[in-house]
C-alpha cells in the first residue's frame, strides 16, 4: 500500500470542547504521522474557498458561519492508506450513524457540528493539504 497524506481538520466545536489533545492522541495511536499542524482562525472568504465544492448545497452557509465561529486545527497526516484509514477512523459525517469507538461517535453533537474533517480522496488530501500548508511548511522527518 502506498504512503498517503490526508488533511485532518479539529474544527471549532474540537478546539471549544478543549478536545484537542484527546482527538491528536487518538489519531496519533492509531498509526498517523503529523506532518505540519496550526491553530487559525478562518475568515469567511478562506471557509468558503475551502468547501466550494459545496457552494450549492442548503447547509453551505450553515457551513462556513460553523467554521468561521472560532479557530481550528487543521493537520497533515500521513501513513500508508491514509484517506481511508482515517476516514474508518472519524467514523460516518453523521455522528448517529457513526460506529462505536469512532471520533465521531465519542465527541460529535451532529452532522454540522462533527468534531473533525478528512480529505475523500488521494489527491484532495495533497490539494487541502496545500490549502493551509504551503510544501515547505510540511515537514517530512516528523518521525
Ligand atoms: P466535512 O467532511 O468537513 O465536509 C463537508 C461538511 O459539511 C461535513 O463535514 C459536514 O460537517 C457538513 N455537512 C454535511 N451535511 C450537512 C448537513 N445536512 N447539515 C449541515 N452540515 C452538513
Amino acid at each position: 500500500m502506498a504512503i498517503e497524506r490526508t488533511l485532518a481538520i479539529l474544527k471549532p466545536d474540537c478546539v471549544r470542547k478543549n478536545l484537542i489533545g484527546k482527538v491528536v492522541a487518538h489519531i496519533q495511536e492509531a498509526g498517523f504521522t503529523v506532518r505540519a499542524m496550526k491553530l487559525v482562525q478562518l475568515s469567511r472568504a478562506e471557509a468558503e474557498g475551502f468547501y466550494a465544492v459545496h457552494k450549492d448545497r442548503p447547509f453551505f452557509g450553515e457551513l462556513v458561519d460553523f467554521m468561521t465561529s472560532g479557530p481550528c486545527v487543521p493537520i497533515v497526516l500521513e501513513k500508508e492508506n491514509a484517506v481511508a484509514d482515517y476516514r474508518t477512523l472519524i467514523g460516518a459525517t453523521d455522528p448517529a450513524e457513526a460506529e462505536e469507538g469512532t471520533i465521531r461517535k465519542l465527541y460529535a453533537d451532529n452532522k454540522g457540528q462533527n468534531i473533525v474533517h478528512g480529505s475523500d480522496s488521494v489527491e484532495n488530501g495533497r490539494l487541502e493539504s496545500n490549502y493551509y500548508f504551503p510544501e515547505f511548511e510540511i515537514i517530512n522527518n516528523a518521525g
